[in-house]
Order: C-alpha cells, then sequence, then structure tokens
C-alpha cells in the first residue's frame, strides 16, 4: 500500500469533499493507485455479504471523452431545472450563496469531465435488468458504502473524487460502450484526479437539531 496522507480519521471524514474545481487534468494517476483504493473499498458491508459489486475503471482517453459527452448534455438540461444545485433555497440568502456556488463547480466539472485522467463507475449486480420493486435499500447499500470508501482511500492518497449521478440518463449507453451487463446498474460516476493545493475544510451544514431525532420524530 502507498503512503497515505496524515489525516485522523474525523478529518478524513469531515473534509473528503466533491473535488471539482481542483482536479488535476495533467498530472497522470497511477492505476495501482486507484486499484488501491477499490481494494480498500472492497473492506465494505454489502447485503448477506453477496459482494456483488463491480468497479468499472475508464482510462482510455476515447471512452472517457465519450463519458464526458453524455455527462456534459445531461448537466445542460438538469441545469435549466428548478431542482439544479444553483436554483436551490433562492429565498434563502445565505443558503442560496452556497448553492450558486456549488452550481458553478459542478457546471466546470460538467464542461471537463471527459478530459479527468480516470472515472470509476461503481456498479451492482442485481440479477435482473430491471430495479427491484421492493428493499431497494439493499441493492443500493451494497455499492454506496463502497463506493463512499473508494473516495476516502482516494482522499487519503492525495486523490480529488466527487460523487455524481447524471450520466444515468445515459446509463445504457454507457454500459454499452463500456460492454456493462445488463444486470449490473451504475451506482454514480466518480471522476478521480490528483487534487491541487494543499487541503480540504470541513463544509458547513445545516444544524445537527434539524435532522436529528431522539426517542421519537
Ligand atoms: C446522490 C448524489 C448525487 C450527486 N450528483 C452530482 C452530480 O451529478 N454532479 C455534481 O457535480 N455533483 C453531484 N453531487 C455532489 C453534491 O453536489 C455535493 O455532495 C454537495 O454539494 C455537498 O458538497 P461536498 O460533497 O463538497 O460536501 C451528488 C451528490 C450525491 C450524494
Amino acid at each position: 500500500m502507498s503512503e497515505t496522507l496524515n489525516l485522523t480519521p474525523d478529518e478524513l471524514l469531515t473534509t473528503t469533499r466533491s473535488v471539482r474545481k481542483r482536479l488535476d487534468l495533467d498530472r497522470p494517476v497511477p492505476l495501482e493507485l486507484v486499484k488501491e483504493c477499490v481494494e480498500i473499498a472492497l473492506q465494505s458491508p454489502s447485503a448477506s455479504n453477496r459482494q456483488h459489486w463491480h468497479f468499472v475503471v475508464v482510462t482510455d482517453a476515447e471512452q472517457r471523452a465519450t463519458i464526458g459527452d453524455y455527462y456534459g448534455r445531461s448537466f445542460a438540461e438538469y441545469a435549466e431545472s428548478k431542482s439544479a444545485a444553483g436554483n436551490l433555497y433562492a429565498d434563502d440568502p445565505e443558503r442560496a450563496a452556497v448553492q450558486e456556488r456549488v452550481g458553478d463547480s459542478a457546471s466546470y466539472l460538467a464542461g471537463v469531465m471527459g478530459k479527468v485522467p480516470v472515472l470509476v463507475i461503481p456498479c451492482i449486480d442485481s440479477g435482473s435488468a430491471e430495479l427491484p420493486a421492493a428493499n431497494q435499500s439493499g441493492l443500493w447499500g451494497s455499492i454506496v458504502p463502497a463506493a463512499w470508501s473508494y473516495m476516502l482511500a482516494a482522499r487519503a492518497r492525495g486523490l480529488g473524487s466527487a460523487w455524481t449521478t447524471l450520466h444515468q440518463k445515459f446509463e445504457r449507453e454507457i454500459g454499452e460502450l463500456l460492454g456493462i451487463p445488463e444486470t449490473v446498474h451504475q451506482a454514480a460516476l466518480l471522476p478521480t484526479a490528483y487534487f491541487t493545493g494543499e487541503t480540504f475544510r470541513p463544509a458547513k451544514r445545516q444544524p445537527l437539531d434539524e435532522v436529528l431525532h431522539v426517542n421519537g420524530w
């Protein structure tokens, strides 16, 4: 295993940000480093310990460009919608300012997605082309912790990534491009690159009291 940054567990958990503008598009990322992060992700929980996860790692320039193009098309539609990050909480000046920054950062990423050195698509095999009608938490819960572990392991190694999902509009097209079987569902698209700058700070979140319910709602 390669060296990791000197971060406490709490520092790692509170500073693994969505990295977009600080992705270094010019510095190559060794495949071995990405494999190490995936190896760590495989320690995550999965329903019935099935481990039906797959991580599709895309380094080929043409494939990345094609995925980036799909992502950009989907982002353009999303950016016009009411639920786009930059359009939310307009009536709350403090939140609106943060949302605007997120929207701006997301828009930047949409423009460069195809140029990020490594694109990682964490997937889960449900055994069926259709998503289950019930207990989807069992399905997604068997890949989301692993994908987040991947991001944490990447952060600890000086790599930045961002959880993105807008490629989903073209999930089948991307699946065909990469030969992903129909029973295998894509959970996210994680652009991965070395990050520029020194470190990251914890983000300001909505207060704990608004979301914490002890012994009932
Ligand atoms: C389910 C999910 C979907 C997301 N989809 C996108 C996306 O498609 N594009 C993007 O730029 N960011 C996406 N994000 C990142 C969020 O915008 C980000 O987590 C949020 O603004 C908080 O910022 P932080 O991760 O830096 O703390 C997504 C996050 C989650 C959890």
